[in-house]
Protein backbone atom coordinates (compact mmCIF):
# COMPACT_ATOMS: atom_id res chain seq x y z
CA UNK A 1 0.00 0.00 0.00
CA UNK A 2 0.82 3.82 -0.22
CA UNK A 3 1.95 5.72 2.63
CA UNK A 4 0.12 8.88 3.27
CA UNK A 5 0.12 10.40 7.12
CA UNK A 6 -0.87 13.60 8.70
CA UNK A 7 2.34 15.15 10.80
CA UNK A 8 2.01 17.46 13.42
CA UNK A 9 2.47 18.32 17.50
CA UNK A 10 1.00 17.16 19.53
CA UNK A 11 -1.11 14.67 17.05
CA UNK A 12 -2.86 12.00 18.73
CA UNK A 13 -6.32 14.05 18.99
CA UNK A 14 -6.09 14.51 14.80
CA UNK A 15 -9.21 12.81 13.07
CA UNK A 16 -7.41 13.15 9.85
CA UNK A 17 -6.19 8.95 10.14
CA UNK A 18 -9.76 7.91 10.82
CA UNK A 19 -10.95 10.47 7.71
CA UNK A 20 -8.59 9.35 5.28
CA UNK A 21 -8.98 5.64 6.34
CA UNK A 22 -12.62 5.94 5.93
CA UNK A 23 -12.19 8.14 2.24
CA UNK A 24 -9.76 4.92 1.57
CA UNK A 25 -12.14 2.23 2.05
CA UNK A 26 -15.21 3.78 0.27
CA UNK A 27 -12.75 4.34 -2.43
CA UNK A 28 -11.02 0.90 -2.74
CA UNK A 29 -7.21 2.73 -2.29
CA UNK A 30 -4.17 0.69 -1.52
CA UNK A 31 -3.33 2.95 0.73
CA UNK A 32 -1.99 3.23 5.00
CA UNK A 33 -2.88 6.68 6.85
CA UNK A 34 -0.66 7.33 9.80
CA UNK A 35 -0.13 10.28 12.30
CA UNK A 36 3.44 11.30 12.67
CA UNK A 37 4.70 13.47 15.91
CA UNK A 38 7.15 15.99 14.42
CA UNK A 39 8.18 16.91 18.25
CA UNK A 40 8.89 19.81 19.67
CA UNK A 41 12.94 20.13 18.74
CA UNK A 42 13.97 22.59 15.92
CA UNK A 43 14.93 20.68 13.03
CA UNK A 44 12.17 17.45 13.96
CA UNK A 45 9.61 18.30 11.56
CA UNK A 46 12.03 18.03 8.56
CA UNK A 47 13.70 15.04 9.92
CA UNK A 48 10.57 13.47 10.12
CA UNK A 49 9.52 14.90 6.89
CA UNK A 50 13.06 13.23 4.79
CA UNK A 51 12.73 10.44 6.26
CA UNK A 52 8.75 9.43 5.46
CA UNK A 53 9.88 10.20 1.63
CA UNK A 54 12.78 8.07 2.22
CA UNK A 55 10.58 4.77 3.38
CA UNK A 56 8.03 5.45 0.59
CA UNK A 57 5.95 8.17 1.74
CA UNK A 58 3.57 9.46 -0.89
CA UNK A 59 2.26 12.64 0.72
CA UNK A 60 1.27 14.42 4.01
CA UNK A 61 -0.61 16.72 5.74
CA UNK A 62 0.18 19.22 8.06
CA UNK A 63 -1.07 20.46 10.92
CA UNK A 64 0.08 22.67 13.82
CA UNK A 65 2.63 23.86 14.47
CA UNK A 66 4.17 22.91 11.32
CA UNK A 67 2.17 24.68 8.40
CA UNK A 68 4.97 27.25 7.59
CA UNK A 69 7.54 25.42 7.66
CA UNK A 70 5.91 22.61 5.36
CA UNK A 71 5.70 25.47 2.70
CA UNK A 72 9.02 26.73 3.08
CA UNK A 73 10.51 22.92 2.36
CA UNK A 74 8.38 22.69 -0.54
CA UNK A 75 9.74 23.26 -4.18
CA UNK A 76 6.61 23.69 -5.31
CA UNK A 77 3.31 25.71 -4.04
CA UNK A 78 -0.01 26.54 -4.84
CA UNK A 79 -1.13 30.00 -4.99
CA UNK A 80 -3.13 29.37 -2.13
CA UNK A 81 -0.50 28.24 -0.52
CA UNK A 82 1.45 31.17 -1.07
CA UNK A 83 -1.45 33.18 0.22
CA UNK A 84 -2.01 31.68 3.31
CA UNK A 85 1.44 31.34 3.80
CA UNK A 86 1.12 28.44 4.88
CA UNK A 87 0.46 24.67 3.45
CA UNK A 88 -1.59 21.80 4.85
CA UNK A 89 -0.89 19.53 2.20
CA UNK A 90 2.25 17.83 0.65
CA UNK A 91 2.81 15.31 -2.06
CA UNK A 92 6.12 14.04 -3.43
CA UNK A 93 5.40 13.69 -7.04
CA UNK A 94 7.89 13.56 -10.29
CA UNK A 95 10.85 13.98 -7.87
CA UNK A 96 9.33 17.34 -6.15
CA UNK A 97 7.97 18.18 -2.92
CA UNK A 98 5.12 20.02 -4.11
CA UNK A 99 2.77 22.39 -1.06
CA UNK A 100 -1.19 23.01 -1.25
CA UNK A 101 -3.71 24.55 0.98
CA UNK A 102 -6.63 23.20 0.88
CA UNK A 103 -8.10 24.96 4.27
CA UNK A 104 -9.84 27.64 2.35
CA UNK A 105 -11.34 25.60 -0.79
CA UNK A 106 -13.01 23.30 2.22
CA UNK A 107 -14.41 26.19 3.41
CA UNK A 108 -15.63 27.02 0.44
CA UNK A 109 -17.11 23.67 -0.21
CA UNK A 110 -18.57 23.13 3.27
CA UNK A 111 -20.52 26.27 3.01
CA UNK A 112 -21.96 26.03 -0.50
CA UNK A 113 -22.08 22.31 -0.93
CA UNK A 114 -23.31 21.06 2.52
CA UNK A 115 -24.76 24.15 3.84
CA UNK A 116 -26.50 25.24 0.69
CA UNK A 117 -25.56 28.88 1.28
CA UNK A 118 -24.21 30.02 -2.56
CA UNK A 119 -21.60 32.63 -1.90
CA UNK A 120 -21.69 34.18 -5.42
CA UNK A 121 -23.05 38.09 -5.29
CA UNK A 122 -23.09 37.92 -1.37
CA UNK A 123 -21.54 39.92 1.31
CA UNK A 124 -19.24 37.92 3.66
CA UNK A 125 -17.03 39.33 6.72
CA UNK A 126 -14.09 37.25 8.17
CA UNK A 127 -13.34 38.08 11.67
CA UNK A 128 -9.51 37.53 12.42
CA UNK A 129 -6.63 38.32 10.52
CA UNK A 130 -4.04 35.15 11.95
CA UNK A 131 -3.52 32.49 9.77
CA UNK A 132 -7.18 30.69 9.52
CA UNK A 133 -7.90 34.34 7.38
CA UNK A 134 -5.08 34.64 5.19
CA UNK A 135 -5.96 31.21 3.91
CA UNK A 136 -10.01 31.57 3.34
CA UNK A 137 -9.39 35.05 1.36
CA UNK A 138 -8.56 33.77 -2.04
CA UNK A 139 -10.85 31.40 -1.94
CA UNK A 140 -13.64 33.43 -0.91
CA UNK A 141 -13.19 35.33 -3.64
CA UNK A 142 -12.47 32.82 -6.47
CA UNK A 143 -16.16 32.04 -5.41
CA UNK A 144 -17.64 35.48 -6.56
CA UNK A 145 -18.23 37.27 -2.84
CA UNK A 146 -19.21 40.46 -3.31
CA UNK A 147 -18.28 42.41 -0.66
CA UNK A 148 -15.14 40.97 1.80
CA UNK A 149 -14.86 42.51 5.04
CA UNK A 150 -11.38 41.09 7.47
CA UNK A 151 -11.81 42.72 10.68
CA UNK A 152 -9.94 42.26 14.07
CA UNK A 153 -9.83 42.81 17.38
CA UNK A 154 -6.35 44.23 16.68
CA UNK A 155 -7.58 46.47 13.36
CA UNK A 156 -4.31 47.33 12.16
CA UNK A 157 -3.55 43.47 11.86
CA UNK A 158 -6.41 43.34 9.39
CA UNK A 159 -5.67 46.72 7.43
CA UNK A 160 -2.18 44.98 6.88
CA UNK A 161 -3.16 41.30 5.89
CA UNK A 162 -5.68 43.16 3.17
CA UNK A 163 -3.27 45.07 1.94
CA UNK A 164 -0.78 42.50 1.59
CA UNK A 165 -3.50 40.49 -0.34
CA UNK A 166 -5.54 42.62 -2.26
CA UNK A 167 -3.01 42.54 -4.91
CA UNK A 168 -4.45 38.90 -5.49
CA UNK A 169 -7.80 39.63 -5.37
CA UNK A 170 -10.56 40.77 -8.22
CA UNK A 171 -10.75 44.50 -8.17
CA UNK A 172 -14.85 44.34 -8.43
CA UNK A 173 -14.24 42.70 -4.83
CA UNK A 174 -15.54 45.75 -2.79
CA UNK A 175 -13.09 45.26 0.43
CA UNK A 176 -13.28 46.76 4.00
CA UNK A 177 -10.54 46.31 6.84
CA UNK A 178 -10.74 47.25 10.17
CA UNK A 179 -11.37 46.88 13.97
CA UNK A 180 -14.84 44.95 14.76
CA UNK A 181 -15.48 48.31 16.21
CA UNK A 182 -16.56 49.46 12.83
CA UNK A 183 -19.49 46.72 12.37
CA UNK A 184 -22.03 48.86 13.90
CA UNK A 185 -21.70 51.04 11.12
CA UNK A 186 -21.40 48.32 8.27
CA UNK A 187 -24.45 46.72 6.47
CA UNK A 188 -25.19 43.49 7.62
CA UNK A 189 -23.61 40.55 6.10
CA UNK A 190 -24.79 37.06 4.57
CA UNK A 191 -22.24 35.18 5.87
CA UNK A 192 -20.08 35.43 8.92
CA UNK A 193 -17.11 33.39 9.57
CA UNK A 194 -15.33 33.52 12.96
CA UNK A 195 -11.53 32.54 11.46
CA UNK A 196 -10.52 33.79 15.48
CA UNK A 197 -8.74 31.62 17.86
CA UNK A 198 -10.96 33.18 20.60
CA UNK A 199 -13.53 29.62 20.96
CA UNK A 200 -10.72 27.92 21.84
CA UNK A 201 -10.44 30.06 25.08
CA UNK A 202 -14.36 30.14 25.33
CA UNK A 203 -14.47 33.90 24.11
CA UNK A 204 -15.78 35.44 21.26
CA UNK A 205 -15.23 38.59 18.78
CA UNK A 206 -16.75 41.24 19.46
CA UNK A 207 -19.95 41.32 17.37
CA UNK A 208 -23.27 42.98 17.46
CA UNK A 209 -26.62 41.10 16.23
CA UNK A 210 -27.30 43.73 13.68
CA UNK A 211 -24.22 42.83 11.56
CA UNK A 212 -25.82 38.87 10.98
CA UNK A 213 -28.34 39.05 7.73
CA UNK A 214 -32.04 37.61 8.09
CA UNK A 215 -31.97 34.30 6.25
CA UNK A 216 -27.72 34.60 6.47
CA UNK A 217 -25.31 31.71 8.09
CA UNK A 218 -22.78 31.86 11.08
CA UNK A 219 -19.26 29.91 10.49
CA UNK A 220 -17.31 29.05 13.30
CA UNK A 221 -14.02 27.41 11.75
CA UNK A 222 -13.28 25.92 14.73
CA UNK A 223 -15.20 21.94 15.45
CA UNK A 224 -15.85 19.70 17.85
CA UNK A 225 -16.64 22.62 20.63
CA UNK A 226 -20.54 22.57 20.29
CA UNK A 227 -22.05 25.78 20.22
CA UNK A 228 -19.10 28.25 21.00
CA UNK A 229 -20.20 31.81 22.61
CA UNK A 230 -19.68 33.45 18.70
CA UNK A 231 -22.76 30.72 17.70
CA UNK A 232 -24.59 31.88 20.44
CA UNK A 233 -23.93 35.40 19.45
CA UNK A 234 -25.40 34.75 16.42
CA UNK A 235 -28.50 32.97 17.77
CA UNK A 236 -29.34 35.84 18.96
CA UNK A 237 -29.97 37.70 15.76
CA UNK A 238 -33.08 37.08 14.01
CA UNK A 239 -33.70 33.96 11.70
CA UNK A 240 -29.34 32.96 11.57
CA UNK A 241 -28.44 29.56 10.43
CA UNK A 242 -25.09 28.33 12.57
CA UNK A 243 -22.40 25.81 11.50
CA UNK A 244 -19.35 24.79 13.37
CA UNK A 245 -15.93 23.94 11.41
CA UNK A 246 -16.70 20.06 11.56
CA UNK A 247 -17.76 20.22 7.52
CA UNK A 248 -14.14 22.29 6.34
CA UNK A 249 -12.03 19.84 7.93
CA UNK A 250 -13.76 16.91 6.38
CA UNK A 251 -13.41 18.98 2.76
CA UNK A 252 -10.24 19.97 3.16
CA UNK A 253 -9.35 16.42 3.60
CA UNK A 254 -11.67 15.55 -0.01
CA UNK A 255 -9.64 17.77 -1.58
CA UNK A 256 -5.91 16.33 -0.61
CA UNK A 257 -7.14 12.67 -0.90
CA UNK A 258 -8.56 13.99 -4.84
CA UNK A 259 -4.98 15.67 -5.34
CA UNK A 260 -3.31 12.69 -4.04
CA UNK A 261 -4.84 9.64 -5.55
CA UNK A 262 -7.21 11.26 -8.32
CA UNK A 263 -10.06 10.02 -7.25
CA UNK A 264 -12.67 12.42 -5.20
CA UNK A 265 -14.33 11.18 -2.02
CA UNK A 266 -17.68 11.35 -1.40
CA UNK A 267 -18.07 13.29 2.33
CA UNK A 268 -21.64 13.12 3.51
CA UNK A 269 -20.75 9.54 5.31
CA UNK A 270 -17.72 10.89 6.72
CA UNK A 271 -19.27 14.14 7.40
CA UNK A 272 -22.37 12.53 9.15
CA UNK A 273 -19.96 9.93 11.21
CA UNK A 274 -18.18 13.24 12.68
CA UNK A 275 -21.10 15.49 13.06
CA UNK A 276 -22.24 16.06 16.59
CA UNK A 277 -25.09 18.01 16.99
CA UNK A 278 -24.64 21.89 18.29
CA UNK A 279 -27.45 22.69 20.46
P1 LIG B 1 -4.28 31.51 13.64
O1 LIG B 1 -3.04 31.28 12.85
O2 LIG B 1 -4.87 30.28 14.25
O3 LIG B 1 -5.31 32.30 12.91
P2 LIG B 1 -3.15 33.72 15.11
O4 LIG B 1 -2.28 34.09 13.98
O5 LIG B 1 -2.58 33.71 16.49
O6 LIG B 1 -3.81 32.31 14.95
O7 LIG B 1 -4.42 34.68 15.08
C1 LIG B 1 -5.40 34.57 16.02
C2 LIG B 1 -6.51 35.55 15.66
O8 LIG B 1 -7.57 35.41 16.60
C3 LIG B 1 -6.09 37.01 15.73
O9 LIG B 1 -6.81 37.73 14.75
C4 LIG B 1 -6.54 37.43 17.14
O10 LIG B 1 -6.82 38.79 17.30
P3 LIG B 1 -5.62 39.84 17.61
O11 LIG B 1 -4.88 40.05 16.34
O12 LIG B 1 -6.31 41.05 18.10
O13 LIG B 1 -4.78 39.17 18.69
C5 LIG B 1 -7.82 36.65 17.24
N1 LIG B 1 -8.24 36.39 18.62
C6 LIG B 1 -7.69 35.51 19.49
N2 LIG B 1 -8.36 35.51 20.65
C7 LIG B 1 -9.37 36.42 20.52
C8 LIG B 1 -10.41 36.87 21.38
N3 LIG B 1 -10.55 36.39 22.63
N4 LIG B 1 -11.27 37.79 20.90
C9 LIG B 1 -11.14 38.29 19.65
N5 LIG B 1 -10.17 37.90 18.80
C10 LIG B 1 -9.29 36.98 19.23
Amino acid sequence: PDRYAVIGHPIAHSKSPQIHTWFAEATGQDMVYEAIDGGAEPGGFEQALHAFARHGGRGMNVTLPFKLQALAAADVASDDARAAGAANALRWHEGRLEAQNFDGVGLVRDIEVNLGQPLRGKAVLVLGAGGATRGALLPLARAGVARLAVLNRTASKAVALLDELAANLPPALALHSGGTDLLPGLPAFDVVINATSASLSADAPAVPPQAFAPGGLAYDMVYGKGLTPFLRLAQSAPNVRVADGVGMLVEQAAEAFAWWRGVRPQTDDVLKRLTVPLA
